[in-house]
C-alpha cells in the first residue's frame, strides 16, 4: 500500500534511525542500566542483555515496525486493520504510553533543574544532596518547582517539537539532539574511566562474574530490554508507520538495537568507574541519579562542569524519548478522532502534565497511594508514583509486547511480515526464518514469563 495522501513520513533513513534510537535511548539506559549491570555481575549482565536484545528485543521491534509500515496507521488503527477485535489492545497500547508520559514529563523537569543546579549552585547540592533534592520536591509543602514549573517547561518543549510535525519537528530535533547526546556520552565516559581509582570499576564492568547471575538477573535483563527499546508502548508501531518502503527495516532494527545497547554500555562505563573511584556503590533510579551521584561530582576535578554535562546527557536522552512516547498517543488521537495535530498535542500534554503532578507530589511524600496486587504480597498500597511504574513496567509493557507479537506472528502472519520487510525482493532479509521462529515461539514464551513472574513472584522489574 502506498502512503495515504498527506500522511507524514520520515524524510530520510538516517532521520528515522536517529528518531527511533532517540526514543530507545532514555532514562532507562542511563540511570537504570548501570545499576543493573553492577548487580548482575558486570560483563556477565552485559552478555545476557545482548543475547536478550539480539534474540527477543530485536524480534519484537521488527514486528512493531513491520506492522506500522504495512498499515501506515497509528497503533489503534494498525491493530484494527489486522482484525477489528484487536482494537481494544491498541487502545491499551496508547494508554500505556500515556501513563509513562505522565511521569517522564515530571522526571524530565527534574533533570532540567539539575542542569541549572550544577551550573549555578553546585555547592548547595554538595552540602546536602538529599536535603537539596527533597527541598526541590517540596519537603512537606507542595512541590511547585518540582511538580509544576520545571515539568511544564519540559513538557512544553516536547509538545512544541511534536506540533512541528514528524519530519520538520521530531526528525529535525533528533538529528541535532542525538549527535549532542553521543558527544556528551563519550566525553563523560573518557572523564570517568581516567579518574584515579576508576580502573577497578572498569575491570568490574569488563569481567563477567557469572557467580552473581541468578534467575532474577535474567528477568531484570528482559524487563530492562523492553523498556529500553521502547517496546510495548505504542511507539515503534507509530514510528514504523512513517517509514518509506525504500527503507530496509531489518537492517535498521539491528542498527537501532546496537545503538541503544552501546549507549547503555557507555552509560555503565560512566557510572560504575566513577562511583568506584568515589568509594561508593552503584545504584539506580531517581534517588541514585539525583542524590548519590552528588558525592561523585563533588570529589572529581571540575566536578560541577561534569555534573552539568551529565544532566544535559540525561536531558537529551529524556526529551527524545518523551517526544516519542507522546507522539504515539498524539498520532492515535489525531487519526482516530480526526482532530488537528496541534489540538491533540495540547490536550495530551496538558492532561499528562496534570496527572503527572501526582507523581511528583507522591514522591515528595505527600501520601498519595495507588493499589497494587501480586501473588507474593497480596494487596498493597504503594506510593502513587511507584504504582504508575509497577503498572507500566510489570504489567502493561509485557502485555502490549505479547499482544503485538501474537498479532503479527499468528494473526497477520510472519509470511506477510517478511514480505513487508523484503519489499518484493529489494531487501534480502537472510534471517527471516530465525525471526519468524523467534516471533512465533521464543519471544512469546519469554514475554509471558516476565509477565507471570512479575505477578506471581512479585519480581521487581523496575
Ligand atoms: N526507551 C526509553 C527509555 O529507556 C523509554 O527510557
Amino acid at each position: 500500500m502506498s502512503n495515504p495522501a498527506g500522511r507524514a513520513q520520515w524524510h530520510s533513513g538516517i532521520g528515522f534511525i536517529l528518531a527511533a534510537a532517540g526514543s530507545a535511548v532514555g532514562l532507562g539506559n542511563i540511570w537504570k542500566f548501570p545499576g543493573r549491570a553492577y548487580e548482575g555481575g558486570g560483563a556477565a549482565f552485559l552478555i545476557i542483555y545482548i543475547l536478550i536484545v539480539a534474540v527477543i528485543g530485536s524480534t519484537v521491534m521488527l514486528a512493531e515496525f513491520t506492522l506500522g509500515r504495512h498499515t501506515k496507521k497509528n497503533v489503534i488503527g494498525a491493530y484494527a486493520q489486522i482484525g477489528s477485535k484487536w482494537k481494544p489492545f491498541g487502545i491499551l497500547g496508547i494508554t500505556t504510553g500515556f501513563i509513562i508520559n505522565c511521569y517522564y514529563i515530571q522526571v524530565g523537569g527534574w533533570v532540567m533543574y539539575y542542569v541549572f543546579s550544577y551550573l549555578f549552585n553546585a555547592a548547595a547540592v554538595y552540602a546536602d544532596p538529599q536535603g537539596y533534592f527533597l527541598n526541590f520536591l517540596g519537603a512537606g509543602s507542595f512541590p511547585v518547582l518540582g511538580a509544576i514549573v520545571c515539568p511544564m517547561i519540559f513538557a512544553a518543549l516536547a509538545a512544541f517539537v511534536i506540533t512541528r510535525g514528524v519530519s520538520k519537528g521530531i526528525e529535525r530535533f533528533n538529528k541535532v539532539g542525538m549527535p549532542i547526546l553521543f558527544i556528551l556520552l563519550i566525553a563523560l565516559a573518557i572523564r570517568s574511566v581516567t579518574l584515579p581509582g576508576a580502573a577497578e570499576g572498569v575491570r568490574y564492568m569488563l569481567t563477567p562474574n557469572f557467580a552473581m547471575v541468578t534467575f532474577d538477573t535474567w528477568l531484570a535483563a528482559l524487563g530492562q530490554a523492553f523498556f529500553s527499546l521502547s517496546l510495548g508502548m505504542a511507539i515503534m508501531v507509530t514510528y514504523g508507520s512513517y517509514v518509506k518502503k525504500e527503507e530496509n527495516l531489518a537492517k535498521n532494527t539491528a542498527l537501532i538495537c546496537v545503538v541503544d545497547t552501546t549507549v547503555a554500555f557507555l552509560a555503565g562505563m560512566i557510572i560504575v568507574p566513577a562511583v568506584f573511584a568515589a568509594g561508593l556503590t552503584p545504584g539506580k533510579g531517581g534517588s541514585f541519579a539525583f542524590i548519590s551521584l552528588a558525592a561523585v561530582f563533588e570529589n572529581i576535578p571540575g566536578g560541577a562542569f561534569f555534573g552539568v554535562l551529565f544532566y544535559l546527557l540525561l536531558f537529551f536522552a529524556a526529551i527524545t524519548s518523551c517526544i516519542s512516547i507522546m507522539e504515539g498517543t498524539v498520532a492515535a488521537v489525531t487519526e482516530q478522532k480526526n482532530i488537528s495535530r496541534n489540538k491533540a498535542t495540547i490536550g495530551i500534554v496538558t492532561t499528562s502534565f496534570l496527572i503527572g503532578i501526582l507523581y511528583t507530589v507522591s514522591q515528595a511524600s505527600m501520601n498519595i497511594k495507588g493499589i497494587w496486587w501480586d501473588f507474593t504480597n497480596g494487596l498493597t498500597f504503594p506510593v502513587f508514583g511507584d504504582f504508575m511504574e509497577y503498572l507500566t513496567d510489570r504489567l502493561l509493557i509485557p502485555i502490549n509486547a505479547l499482544i503485538g507479537c501474537i498479532l503479527v506472528a499468528w494473526v497477520w502472519g510472519t509470511k506477510k511480515a517478511i514480505e513487508e520487510v523484503r519489499q518484493g525482493g529489494n531487501f534480502p532479509f537472510k534471517l527471516a526464518g530465525l525471526w519468524s521462529f523467534s516471533a512465533k515461539f521464543i519471544a512469546i514464551i519469554a514475554i509471558a514469563t516476565i509477565l507471570v513472574m512479575g505477578l506471581f513472584m512479585g519480581r521487581a522489574l523496575s
